[in-house]
């Protein structure tokens, strides 16, 4: 065989290794979005008696707060002519439809057409389930159209009726890709180093029916500034990291995350959360409590609660590179010291089946902890290899 220039080139052992090569396998990203509660940000937000716009699930719905006090969500599409809902006004317990005033309620029933005699037997519309826990908003996607179980239903946040904690950050994040992406996050030790700049010292999962957890626990890397303040100045220095992390469903997770300084431990609570907005994009959302550390005075622990916010959204836009550019893959090819990726998403297979499909395997209880001793003992000498580096041109 001959390239470009004529000159003789052996491909034989190009042949000869061709039938190893592992291919990406990929199947298509199904139109079908997670049974599950999705968390749609903090239920204040929707408070204002102003219809709001939520694109979700492939389609657009319309989030209001009746003169009652209950948050409302709907399909945003008015049956009638397809008038957009969250464009209307919120009258009394209702949304009207801004193209002929149709009146909605919350429970999806047409209730008045005022220019008409009466409303047509039924006038009905998708109503979706809310529940409201911690001061959030979350909405209930069920493919089949079931209510949801009671045992589903979103746990409330342990500790924070101890001590005084800082009120939520909250922010919304647009991501274009499939939300399977986060979900293997929960397994993936290794990307803490090389991803986040972290160092983690220990990983443990355990997933048993509509839970997924990690246990971790991790240092800073000597080599690397972790975490700034607000005007870009180094934060004191973390000495330890410990987290345990729990998706309840689909889509929320609660992260009990605590953090040991010289001066002591600080416990926050991060919530990482997400809907679908289209098989191909998702709102990531993170809210972010902090517990305000005995004798610190309100401002100082507001800002230092604001400060770990910037390191937390740091760290997802880290991820949100690295999803950007990866290639969707049902077939990872794995060493020993990757996290159970299958197991894992064997359990997030369960929010994409009828729940008369799930399986024993999708839900059994599984655990697994990664043994560490070879990445600490590499990652040790990098981080040292690093700081010689950076000695030697005087960094
Ligand atoms: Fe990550």
């Amino acid at each position: 065989m001959f390239d470009e220039e004529g000159t003789v080139v052996d491909v034989s052992a190009v042949d000869a290794n061709d039938a190893e090569v592992r291919s990406i396998e990929a199947t298509e990203v199904t139109t079908r979005f997670a049974r599950g509660w999705h968390c749609l940000g903090l239920a204040s937000s929707y408070g204002d008696g102003q219809p709001h716009t939520i694109n979700a699930f492939g389609g657009k719905l319309v989030v209001f707060q009746g003169e009652d006090g209950t948050v409302n969500v709907l399909d945003a599409y008015c049956r009638h002519m397809g008038g957009d809902l969250s464009q209307g006004s919120v009258r009394g317990n209702e949304i009207a439809c801004p193209f002929h005033d149709w009146r909605w309620g919350g429970d999806g029933r047409c209730k008045q057409i005022p220019y008409s005699r009466r409303v047509p037997l039924r006038a009905r519309t998708k109503a979706w389930p809310t529940m409201q826990r911690d001061g959030l908003l979350f909405v209930w996607n069920d493919p089949e159209g079931n209510q949801p179980p009671e045992e589903f239903a979103v746990p409330a946040i342990r500790g924070l009726e101890e001590g005084e904690w800082t009120d939520w950050l909250w922010k919304p994040i647009l991501v274009n890709v499939n939300c399977r992406e986060i979900i293997d996050n929960v397994v993936d030790m290794a990307h803490f180093f090389y991803v986040h700049g972290a160092f983690p010292t220990s990983c443990r999962n355990v997933f048993e029916g509509h839970v997924a957890t990690q246990y971790y626990e991790g240092h800073q890397r000597d080599d690397l500034l972790m975490y700034v303040d607000e005007d870009g100045k180094p934060m004191p220095k973390l000495l330890k990291q410990y987290s345990e992390a729990s998706y309840y469903g689909p889509s929320y997770m609660i992260d009990y995350l605590s953090y040991e300084f010289e001066a002591g431990m600080v416990d926050t609570v991060l919530i990482n959360c997400h809907y679908p907005v289209t098989k191909d994009s998702f709102i990531l959302q993170y809210g972010l409590r902090v517990k305000k550390p005995e004798g610190m005075p309100t401002e100082e622990s507001e800002s230092m609660a604001k400060a770990m916010a910037k390191g937390v959204e740091a760290g997802f836009l880290q991820d949100v590179q690295i999803w950007k550019n990866k290639a969707r893959i049902d077939n990872p090819l794995l060493c020993e010291e990757d996290g159970p990726v299958y197991q894992l998403r064997r359990w997030y297979e369960q929010f994409y089946v009828d729940a008369a499909e799930v399986t024993p395997e999708m839900t059994d209880r599984f655990e697994f902890e990664i043994d560490t001793s070879k990445a600490i003992e590499a990652w040790k000498q990098e981080v040292a290899d690093n700081l010689a580096k950076q000695q030697a041109v005087g960094v």
